[in-house]
């Protein structure tokens, strides 16, 4: 890349597998977190934080799967600044073509109290454990964590002292999202100007949402020489979220006049991902999210639908391609047949072996038999279906008596490990009571942190898509069901919930990490 290519690019480092998968409740499994990986090695990211390798077995194995399996991008690993943090992360990262290391330490005032160090001392570690990491891989990356809320003066040290270590990116963190975007420009721009070794290095930015400014810090950090934005898909992450992939790339695209730089995402890969990171986080995204919300590109009022019919560019700065959003989504019915529902799920990004395809379309008929047409977001709904743990409880059969006379009651077969065990409960309304009759068929102590109901398109015979999380001494799991009945959701929801927390693998984080 010649030296006007690099000053033109920004890297783009996604942590939806580590920030965003930080978040309560957006726990995800395995096979998942691989799947979202090829997704996001596929669309351009430069570099991937796969995980946290010390916080858990699963988060280890994890992070290693996904460093044999890269392609292009560079497979990155969390490690606090401690050496067991550090090679353990080198173990997991090291089977990528392209690894790096990835640590980092609180600066701020408030944050040096945890592990009680006074400057000096944090000094010394920040030396020692950067340069034990580049012992380890050439590419490492340093965070001083809370960055925005650390003197100015001993955040100018511990970055030179990092450098001077061998640290070839330093990240500069938003931690608590306390930053405005006046002030993340200047922050950059006055630490490349005084830190000697600055201009050798890249500077990130990673943002969180808590004042709704992480995109436009973000961009303002670039604007002062940033040449890494730090995100995740749907801006998923602890809180309100880190800064969105899809904002920013999608406004350095559009507004490439004023703002001069490019990234090597291709965005017409941004729908997929973002759907399929909201049915596994469990995260749905709100109708009115930029980008990938389901109204963002939707124009109901008269005047402008009129004007769209006339010149799209009336009211549209981007065309909704350009994010893969396809023209119709009106595709199927009871009479496709498989290819075409093979071909359809292609287009949506979902890659299918036989046997896949096979119980995807025994549902896809199902639901065709039910629903006259058949749109995109109802396919989206039944692949968020595909549960890819094992059904120990599987709903057999489901009846419930309501009316405007309570209480209402649920008759309810469920199959435990091939089992068949039923039961009648009732309860304030069908839900509750179907989730009563689970509760008996099969009890246990978790408790409901979250029911969500979403129609997955308009009319009456719309399916629901239901969202479920649940928690038990400290596991949290998430899962979904979709029916065009909201009570069978609700139930096969709650019943995959429970499949998910009983082989969710125990995912405590360090003691000390905050
Ligand atoms: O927000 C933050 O400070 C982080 C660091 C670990 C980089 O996520
Ligand atoms: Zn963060």
């Amino acid at each position: 890349m010649t030296d006007t290519a690099k000053q033109d690019r920004v890297l783009i480092f996604d942590t939806t597998l580590r920030d965003g998968e930080q978040s309560p409740g957006a726990t995800m499994t395995h096979e998942e977190k691989l799947e979202i990986a090829e997704m996001l090695d596929e669309m351009g990211v430069d570099i991937i934080e796969a995980g946290f390798p010390i916080a858990s077995e699963g988060d280890f194995n994890a992070v290693s799967e996904i460093a044999k399996r890269s392609v292009n991008s560079v497979i990155c690993g969390l490690a606090r600044a401690q050496f067991p943090d550090i090679d353990r992360c080198w173990e997991a990262v090291k089977h990528a073509p392209k690894p790096r290391i990835h640590t980092f330490i609180g600066t701020s005032p408030l944050h040096r109290a945890i592990p009680n160090l006074t400057q000096d001392e944090m000094a010394q570690r920040i030396h020692d454990t950067v340069s034990h990491a580049r012992n380890l891989c050439d590419n490492v990356q340093w965070s001083p964590m809370d960055a925005t809320r650390t003197e100015w003066d001993y955040l100018c040290r511990t970055v030179e002292i990092a450098i001077k270590a061998g640290a070839s990116t330093i990240n500069i963190p938003d931690t608590v999202g306390y930053t405005a975007p006046a002030e993340s420009a200047d922050l950059i721009k006055r630490l490349i100007e005084t830190v000697p070794g600055a201009d050798e290095i890249i500077f990130a930015t990673h943002c969180h949402n808590d004042l709704g400014m992480a995109t436009a810090n973000s961009l303002a950090a670039v604007a002062g020489g940033a040449r890494q934005i730090e995100c995740t898909i749907n801006g998923l992450g602890e809180r309100a979220g880190n800064t969105a992939l899809e904002e920013v790339v999608m406004a350095l695209k559009v507004r490439n006049d004023i703002m001069p730089w490019k990234t090597g995402i291709d965005t017409s890969k941004i729908m997929n991902i973002s759907r399929r990171v909201a049915t596994v986080s469990g995260f749905s995204v709100q109708f009115n999210k930029a980008i990938v919300g389901k109204n963002a590109f939707a124009h109901e009022s008269g005047i402008h639908q009129d004007g769209m019919l006339k010149n799209a560019e009336t009211f549209e700065i981007m065309r909704p391609e350009d994010v893969g959003l396809s023209e119709t989504s009106i595709v199927m019915g009871k009479h496709s047949g498989r290819a075409a529902l093979r071909s359809k799920l292609q287009d949506l990004g979902y890659e299918l072996a036989d046997n896949q395809l096979k119980d995807v379309f025994v549902r896809f008929k199902a639901l065709a038999d039910r629903k006259k047409e058949v749109y995109d977001d109802d396919l989206v709904a039944l692949m968020g279906d595909s549960s890819d743990v094992e059904d120990h409880i599987q709903v057999k059969f489901l009846r419930v008596i309501c009316g405007t006379e309570a209480p209402q009651s649920a008759d309810l077969t469920l199959t435990i490990d091939g089992k068949d065990v039923q039961t009648t409960a009732q309860g304030d309304g069908p839900v509750d009571a179907v989730f009563n009759a689970i509760q008996a068929l099969f009890p246990h102590d978790a408790k409901l942190a979250l029911y969500q109901v979403h129609a997955v398109t308009e009319g009456t015979d719309a399916q629901a898509t239901v969202s479920v999380r649940l928690e038990e001494d400290g596991k949290i799991a998430t899962g979904q069901s979709s029916d065009t009945d909201t009570v069978v959701a609700s139930a096969k929801a709650y019943v995959n919930t429970l499949n998910r927390l009983l082989v969710r693998r125990e995912k405590s984080a360090p003691a000390d990490f905050v």
